[in-house]
This record gives structure tokens, C-alpha cells and sequence, in this order.
């Protein structure tokens, strides 16, 4: 007897990685019946694959190629593999700096998540919390949302406002819109785990 299949994560990231320790915590925790299969990241010293190592989450750096915003078709490839050969059933951005399409998005279609910290559609692209702050609006927030090939504009599945507080700098706001992404996305996460939204293909059949 089998108990059911859980979700295999693949967390692309770039950077310090505050969101991944966050979904591997609430999977410790039980909070999110899934587990990450593989780590990739585009940046040889980002702190997201240390993490991964220290919790034993297999991790690994491939090289972007020339571009700055995008993979080159040999890297954009080798992501391809090594998520197949992971078996991941959905890819988790978690900070990953480099705009995914053509053949990507193809490979995992419907099967891309990203968190965006702003309440999409507003302020999508860089430095969202920053283009809140200096447009003065009073409410900004956090977006976790499906990736499509446009930037930052596939189907919502969750948000979480912030309140822009009077005094408020770039990195205060930076921060509590941060400290917002780290519930939402592992809560966003246990839902999608748990079949709220179908994960369009999973990459390999329940055993
Ligand atoms: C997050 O703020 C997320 O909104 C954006 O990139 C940042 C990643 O931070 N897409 P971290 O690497 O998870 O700490």
C-alpha cells in the first residue's frame, strides 16, 4: 500500500533565499505536504543553495550563460534536465532573477509558480516595493501567481496586502512585504499540495 504521492517541489532561486528556508520550514513542520526535490540557482555563491545543503536538499548552481535577464538555450536546457530528472511536478521561483519562457514554459506548462512582492498588477517588474513606495500608495502587498510568458502577469493564486506606513523607507517596507511572503508562499503552497488548484501535469503518475 501506497500513501499518496507528495508534490515534488524544484525552487529556483538567486539570491539569499529567505523564501526557500521559509517552505522547507513549513514542510518540516508538516504545514505543507510536499517535499523540494532539487534547489537549482543561476548564481554560483547564492545563500538559497546553501541553505539547501545544510537541510540535505540536493542543490546545484548552472551556469546562465551570456545574457543578464534571460538563460541561453544550453542553460535554459540544463535547467530543463535536471529538473526532469528530478521528477518535480511544480517549479517554485523563490527570488530567480531571469525571465523563464519559449521552451521552459513549455517543458512545465501550468506548472510554474512565482511570488511577486506587490499586489499584481500593480508594479509588476524590479524593485516592486520601491516603485510602491515612491508612487505613494497606502496598501501594497505580496502576489504568489502561476508564470505565464508575459513578466509578472499569469494568473493570481493568492495575495497578501501590506499597509505602507507613514515614515516608511525602501528597506522597512522591503522588509514587511518580505516577512508577508514568507506566509503566504508556504500557505499558497499546502493549498496546491492539497488539489485547491490542479497542477496541470504531474511528471510522473502517482505510484
Ligand atoms: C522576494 O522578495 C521575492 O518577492 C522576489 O525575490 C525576493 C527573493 O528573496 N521575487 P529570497 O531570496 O527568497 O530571500
Amino acid at each position: 500500500m501506497h500513501s499518496a504521492k507528495k508534490l515534488r517541489l524544484g525552487v529556483l532561486g538567486s539570491g539569499k533565499g529567505s523564501n526557500f528556508v521559509a517552505i522547507a520550514q513549513a514542510i518540516q513542520n508538516g504545514s505543507v505536504p510536499a517535499e523540494v526535490a532539487l534547489v537549482v540557482s543561476d548564481v554560483a555563491d547564492a545563500g538559497i543553495l546553501q541553505h539547501a545543503q545544510e537541510r540535505g536538499i540536493p542543490a546545484r548552481f548552472i551556469p546562465p550563460g551570456a545574457f543578464r535577464t534571460k538563460l541561453d538555450p544550453t542553460a535554459e536546457a540544463a535547467f530543463i534536465q535536471a529538473l526532469q530528472d528530478a521528477q518535480v511536478d511544480l517549479v517554485v521561483l523563490a527570488g530567480f532573477m531571469r525571465i523563464l519562457k519559449g521552451d521552459f514554459l513549455r517543458a512545465f506548462e501550468g506548472r510554474v509558480v512565482n511570488i511577486h512582492p506587490s499586489l499584481l498588477p500593480s508594479f509588476p517588474g524590479l524593485e516592486a516595493w520601491k516603485q510602491a513606495l515612491n508612487y505613494g500608495v497606502k496598501v501594497t502587498g505580496c502576489t504568489v501567481h502561476w508564470v505565464d510568458q508575459g513578466v509578472d502577469t499569469g494568473p493570481i493564486l493568492a495575495q497578501q496586502a501590506v499597509p505602507v506606513l507613514e515614515g516608511d523607507t525602501v528597506a522597512s517596507l522591503h522588509q514587511r512585504i518580505q516577512e508577508a511572503e514568507r506566509t503566504l508562499y508556504p500557505e499558497t503552497l499546502a493549498r496546491l499540495a492539497d488539489g485547491a488548484w490542479p497542477v496541470k501535469a504531474r511528471s510522473i503518475p502517482n505510484p
